[in-house]
């Protein structure tokens, strides 16, 4: 069985994506996992990191992509084909050998509208937020991780994330805006799961875009960690920096070392990955 982790939050722009993407890298790179990205945001920015823009594009034209699935769940179609769709051996860094993906597509945007009201006319509503994990079933068990990429919001498909999710992380800037909405995601998440009966297991707030020189962002980190209701703030945290800013393009390496260059970032980016890795295996009691 996999661990499901979904990575969401309700601010845009806190580094999600860019920790998604590192993560599942650092997990088959690094610690030799079996990992399965799932990109449940229109913007497509996941996908484009790990497999470009002119595949993205051929998956797209070829119906290739989660909108299918949505599609099929909305319209009775039969569309999806799980073993076309599924991306196998992404990301850019040749190092990286067990990465696949399950594209995202623009077309997620109209499909939210659809899925919003259908989930609210539905008297099954626990099968909109299904949707995703009866997808993705056949072959959930070939992977050690399932990481999934949220939108900053919790509309229908951060819902189809977190119904297949043991757990989730919160990635955050350590700034005022950024940390005002932890709490609340918190708890739409704990409400979410006493809807469908789950526990969704908070693993912990991910520290992002962390500048040491700031006294905002130390004052916030240590705010964070005095705060009763925050349950974690995982130990290793990812700075600011060019080179991870870089990786949101697509661009060959042949390590996870020549990505992330030589000025700690490269061991860094290693301990968040392994820092996560370790609170799934205590909370969700698998690795
Ligand atoms: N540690 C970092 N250092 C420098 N730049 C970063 C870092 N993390 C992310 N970025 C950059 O910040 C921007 C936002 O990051 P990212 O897309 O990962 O955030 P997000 O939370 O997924 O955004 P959205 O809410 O739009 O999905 C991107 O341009 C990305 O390259
Ligand atoms: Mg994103």
């Amino acid at each position: 069985m996999p661990t499901v982790i979904a990575t969401i939050s309700l601010k845009g722009g806190v580094g999600k994506t860019t920790l998604t993407a590192g993560v599942a890298e650092f997990l088959s790179g690094e610690f030799g996992k079996h990992v399965l990205l799932i990109d449940l945001d229109a913007q497509t920015n996941l996908t484009t990191m790990m497999i470009g823009e002119d595949r993205w594009l051929r998956c797209n034209d070829q119906g290739h992509t989660l909108a299918t699935l949505f599609g099929d769940a909305l319209d009775g179609t039969n569309l999806f084909d799980l073993h076309k769709t599924v991306q196998r051996g992404v990301s850019p860094v040749h190092s990286v050998t067990g990465v696949d993906l399950l594209p995202s597509s623009l077309d997620l945007i109209e499909l939210q509208e659809e899925l919003s009201a259908r989930r609210v006319a539905a008297d099954d509503h626990a099968a909109i937020v299904d949707v995703l994990r009866t997808g993705v079933a056949p072959i959930a068990g070939d992977y050690d991780y399932i990481l999934i990429d949220c939108p900053p919001n919790v509309g229908p498909f951060s819902l189809n994330g977190l119904a297949m999710a043991d757990a989730y992380v919160i990635p955050t800037i350590p700034d005022v805006l950024s940390t005002y909405a932890i709490p609340h995601i918190q708890r739409q998440v704990a409400d979410f799961g006493a809807e469908i009966g789950r526990t969704i297991t908070e693993l912990g707030v991910v520290v992002t875009k962390f500048r040491a020189a700031s006294a905002l962002h130390q004052e916030t980190v240590h705010r964070l960690r005095r705060d009763p209701t925050i349950q974690n703030v995982l130990p290793a945290y990812l700075h600011e920096a060019n080179v991870i800013g870089a990786a949101a393009g697509y661009t060959a390496h042949p390590s996870l070392s020549a990505k992330y260059g030589h000025h700690g970032h490269h061991e860094q980016f290693r301990r968040v990955a392994q820092s996560i890795m370790i609170e799934a295996e205590v909370k969700v009691g698998r690795s």
